[in-house]
């Protein structure tokens, strides 16, 4: 069978090494993949990220599979362009991908069917969004409503913060944020105190599989300092994900999300992903929802999946859920993000990387913004590579995971130090 992973991160990286090993798969597709997989001899990269385009080359290459990694392609519609033309794919419809596309879509949504999350208004007009955050009053969260890679949040912990996230969000507009229908809006809630962590499962539209816990490192800097990104490094499993908060989080917001959704008219299937906030109390919080595995979350998961992605994901997409068990390695798993000159702002791309460690079954650096260069790996966007590591314990793989970021090296290259160091103190 050919499949074709749709994307260029980490995290497609990362679906790719994992699907290339199942004795179904003859040949592994990526549109349009990264400096890493291109140099892995067993993947090819398809330069076509356009919709339509790539439909029309899977269709002439008959792949068999198809499995989508970002966001952007899926809010797209590119399920609905592949399935319409009989092509198997694995992801959410245009529709169903709201729940991320859209943070207005998705807080009237959970507003609707009682998922928890925190309370929020709406906003298009500045005046008036100055004069909400005046009346709440700081820490407060001020959110860009379209797709913003992760960095459309502002977490204000004073209110000239928040009054400057606004203008930087509807006057400014120098985020670049892909906006949806309306223009600018920003969704601004109230701040959430607690412990986060990823939880992502998959849905076939009548069955929902969790997939093992994670927790991501969404600052920065070190002790979760500095500005927000896409994220700098993930554990898998997180600790802080007690069977407990793991039966809420089903129970209460997993389940009654993929219901809602068949309610409305708009059946989900594909990875879906819920940010949890997990309140001191023990009550949890969606953040927010994405239709989509984590970057870098999925890194640590699929080296601790054990069971054959392509045979779970060909179940998935026949509705044959019930009768897969995911079987998982009982070691840790940790991934450190190594991110370019500049990031998350500007990120320098073109510097040459001169040093790369060898890969070993339970030790591989993924590559995320990398590109080949006159016959160099050079760095080609924000986050450029994650190490990631299987450990005995969360101490056993930050270490294996730094003695691999050891091995790395390109001007201006700055990854944290601390990755997994809630798991470490517990
Ligand atoms: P989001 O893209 O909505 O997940 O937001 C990015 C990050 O901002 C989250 O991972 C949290 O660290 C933080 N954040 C978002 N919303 C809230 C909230 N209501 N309270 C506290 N922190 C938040
Ligand atoms: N790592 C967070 C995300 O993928 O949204």
């Amino acid at each position: 069978m050919k499949v074709l992973v749709v994307g260029g991160g980490g995290r497609e990286h990362a679906l790719a090494w994992k699907l290339k090993q199942s004795p179904r798969v003859a040949q592994v597709f990526v549109a349009p993949g990264n400096g890493g997989t291109a140099l892995d001899r067993d993947l090819v990269n398809v330069p076509i990220s356009e919709v339509r385009a790539l439909r029309e080359w899977a269709q002439a290459q008959d792949i068999a599979l198809t499995v989508v990694g970002p966001e952007a392609p899926l809010a797209a519609g590119m399920v609905d362009e592949f399935r319409a033309h009989g092509l198997r794919i694995f992801g959410p419809t245009r529709a169903a991908a709201q729940l991320e596309s859209s943070k207005a879509f998705s807080k009237a949504f959970m507003k609707r069917h009682g998922i928890p999350t925190a309370t929020y208004e709406t906003f298009s007009d500045p005046a008036q969004a100055h004069a909400y955050v005046d009346q709440v009053g700081a820490p407060i969260v001020v959110k860009a409503d379209g797709l913003a890679a992760g960095k459309g949040v502002v977490v204000a912990m004073t209110l000239a913060e928040a009054h400057e996230a606004i203008d930087f969000m509807l006057v400014d507009n120098t985020l670049g944020v892909a906006h949806n229908e309306g223009g600018a809006r920003v969704v601004i809630e109230s701040f959430l105190p607690g412990e986060e962590a990823s939880f992502i499962v998959l849905c076939d539209g009548k069955t929902v599989t969790a997939l093992a816990t994670s927790q991501d490192h969404k600052r920065l800097l070190d002790a979760d300092q500095g500005p927000n990104t896409g994220g700098m490094g993930a554990y898998s499993p997180a600790p802080v994900v007690t069977p407990e908060v793991h039966r809420r989080a089903m129970e209460e917001i997993i389940l009654p999300t993929v219901r809602g959704m068949e309610a409305d008219g708009i059946p989900y299937t594909g990875f879906l992903y819920a940010g949890l906030m997990i309140e001191p109390g023990g009550t949890v919080k969606t953040l927010e929802f994405n239709c989509r595995m984590g970057d870098p979350e999925t890194q640590p998961i699929l080296m601790r999946l054990q069971s054959d992605l392509a045979e779970v994901l060909l179940a998935a997409t026949e509705q044959r859920l019930d009768q897969v068990t995911l079987q998982w390695d009982e070691r840790v798993a940790l991934g450190v993000v190594v991110a370019a000159d500049g990031y998350p702002l500007s990120p320098r791309k073109g510097d040459v990387i001169t040093a790369l460690p060898l890969n070993s079954a339970d030790a591989v650096v993924f590559h995320a913004g990398t590109a080949m260069k006159d016959g160099a790996v050079v760095t080609a966007g924000g986050r450029v590579l994650c190490a990631t590591a299987l450990g005995a314990n969360v101490a056993d793989a930050h270490r294996r995971a730094y003695d691999l970021v050891a091995g790395v090296a390109f001007d201006g290259m700055q990854y944290r130090r601390d990755i997994g160091y809630r798991a470490l103190k517990k």
